[in-house]
Order: structure tokens, then sequence, then C-alpha cells
């Protein structure tokens, strides 16, 4: 990959740029490959720039959405634990990092054993994670920040050159699910290819439950879900040309039984024909059919632990909440058990 890195420090944060050689040429393709695609599908990361990340954030606060609460919940009453089981002189460094809201369960944790603290959170959605940074160094004077604006294998290199070992990599709010098990499996041995021994990963993994709390977490009641999977159509209107008519879709995203997952569709109202200038294609779609935006599986704490082990982790200790929806693990890498 061609890597690209613009370093500068703002308000405080050293930021650090990795462009694939160029976004937009990644959107456009991936948007070309996608709608060409039975289903028409569109990638989720293009869900975050700067106003999905902002809806994404109301999502968390929805009555319906359990899935941050829960994992809130387990971090904030086994965060002492989960740092006393980690390397002293820690780093923090997180993978789609969002608003780092559940993270600073974990700072204060990590901040109550050490002096001083260097997070590197990891985003694709730069301005809102330049922002988060920003905000985090005026709450806590003992952290210095690196943020890097980045997808997650394009930082994960240089991440690997920083020396920030021993360092607690965080992969929280169930980004994993967002992967297939072929996918997952590969993305967990891209991130241990970059561990020394001495660190760790802490993930956190949404469970299967009822079909009716599943769906009802991606279809509130207030339209945030909708307003978040119809703001892609609006950025590709904005940035490559598109001209989606966003009132011609309706969001819903039903739990597929057989594969364990949400998804998320923007179905045609109508039949209709979408151009866009960038790709200089034109897509039709019959009324009823869907854009597959997003996957969201639904683990069993047994395939997620076989999909880390075959990653080349163990599996070093677990939380979950009372009800057994959401999971928190830390995984060692395997060697470093070995040796
Ligand atoms: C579901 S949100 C979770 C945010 C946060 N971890 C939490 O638990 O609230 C996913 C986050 O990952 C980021 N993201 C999604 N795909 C990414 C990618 N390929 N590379 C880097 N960041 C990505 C998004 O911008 C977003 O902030």
């Amino acid at each position: 990959m061609d890597l690209q890195n613009k370093r500068r420090v703002v308000s405080g944060v050293n930021l650090v740029e990795v462009e694939t050689t160029k976004q937009l040429e990644s959107i456009i393709s991936a948007v070309s490959r996608g709608l060409l695609q039975t289903p028409k599908s569109l990638p989720c990361w293009l869900f975050y720039d700067s106003v999905g990340s902002k809806l994404f954030e109301k999502i968390c606060q929805l009555p319906e959405y359990h899935i941050t609460r829960t994992e809130e919940q387990i971090l904030r009453t086994k965060a002492a634990e989960i740092i006393q089981g980690v390397s002293q002189g820690l780093s923090l460094v997180e993978l789609g990092s969002g608003n780092s809201g559940k993270t600073r369960l974990l700072i204060d944790a990590i901040l109550e054993r050490q002096a001083t603290l260097h997070y590197i959170p990891i985003d694709i959605s730069s301005e809102f994670l330049l922002q988060s940074s920003i905000q985090l160094l005026t709450e806590y004077n003992r952290l210095s920040v690196t943020a890097m604006a980045a997808e997650y294998q394009a930082a994960m290199p240089i991440l690997a050159q920083q020396s920030i070992s021993p360092a607690l990599i965080l992969f929280l709010g169930s980004n994993i699910s967002n992967f297939d098990s072929g996918e997952a499996s590969v993305f967990l041995q891209q991130v241990r290819e970059h561990m020394s021994p001495s660190d760790r990963l802490l993930i956190g993994v949404d469970l299967v439950k009822e079909t009716s709390i599943i769906e009802a977490a991606y279809n509130d009641s207030s339209g945030v879900t909708e307003a978040f999977n119809k703001n892609l159509l609006i950025r590709l209107n904005r940035e490559i040309g598109a001209n989606f008519v966003i009132n011609q879709f309706d969001h819903w995203a039903p739990f597929i039984e057989s594969e364990s997952r949400i998804e998320m569709r923007l179905i045609s109202r109508v039949d209709q024909s979408v151009s866009i200038r960038d790709t200089g294609e034109s897509y039709d779609l019959s009324e009823g059919e869907y854009i597959h935006t997003e996957n969201s599986y639904k683990y069993t704490i047994t395939h997620f632990n076989e999909i880390s082990q075959a990653a080349g982790f163990e599996i070093e200790q677990q939380w979950q909440d009372e009800r057994g929806w959401f999971s928190v693990v830390m995984l060692c890498p395997r060697s470093s058990k070995e040796t």
C-alpha cells in the first residue's frame, strides 16, 4: 500500500494522517464495486464522516441500543481488574476509537497505577477523532495523545514502528462484528502480527440474544439509525457526485438468523436509476431492491473463542454482564505465553 503520512500538532494532539494512496479513489472504487454486486452493497466504513460519527454517538444513547450501555457497565465494574492483568508502564492503543467514551474508564484505571499515559486512538473519521482527542486532553493532564487518522490496516505498520510496548490494544463497541468469520480471523491475525509478547488485545463482543432485542437496537423508534444509514447516501451525493434521492429509500435492519447477523439495508421505494458523476456509471434499482450497508454479527462465546484461538491468541480472561448479552475478552498473543 502506498502510504503517505502527515504529522502535525493540533491543540496539543499529535495528529498522524495516514492516507491510503488517495482517500477519494478508495471511495470511488468501493462504491463502483459494491453497486455492481447482487445484492448491491456499500462498505460500512463509509458511514463515518463527521456527521456519521455524531449520529453514532446519538445511537449509543438510545434506549434500544443496549450494546454501548452493556459494555460500559462491564468496563465500569471490571476496569481495575482488567488493568491489573496487564504489564506496568502501559501505552493504550484503540482501533476505531469513536468518541473514546468508554475508554475513559480504562484511562482512569491505568492512571491509578502509573503517572502518565500515552493514548493512541486510530479512527477513519479524522475530524471527529481530532475533536475527541482534544477533548480528552482538556480532561486529563497526565495524558499524551497521538491520534492516527487512518484505516485499521494502514495504521498497524506505523504503530509497530513506534515504541509503545507494552501496549493494551482496545477494539471496543463490537467493531469486530462488522467482519464475517473469515475476515475477523484475518483481521485478528494482522493485529497479532504487529503485537509484542507483552501486549494485550481487549475486544468487546456483542452476543446472540433474543431476535426482538437485537432488531430493536438497529431499528430504533426515533429514527436515529435510519438517519445514520441514509447519511451514507448523502455523503456520496456530496463527495462523489451521486444523485441518490434520500426519501426514495427506507431503512430496515433485519436479523438474519442463518448467518447470525443484522443486515443494515436501504430499500428502494420505487424503480429508479442513480448516477454517480465520479464513477461515470448509472445503477438501476427496482422497487423493493436493497443496498446492503452493514453486517453486525452476533457471536456465541464458543465461536468467538475459536476464531481468536485460530488467529494465534489465547483467551486470558473474559467478562460478561449478568444477562450474557455482551462479552469483553482479553487476548494474549500465543507465543508470549509459550516463551
Ligand atoms: C461502531 S463505532 C464504535 C466506536 C467506539 N469504539 C465505541 O465503542 O463507541 C466504529 C468506529 O470505528 C471507526 N471505523 C470504522 N471502520 C474503520 C476502519 N476501517 N478503520 C478505522 N476506523 C474505522 C468509525 O469511524 C467509528 O468511530
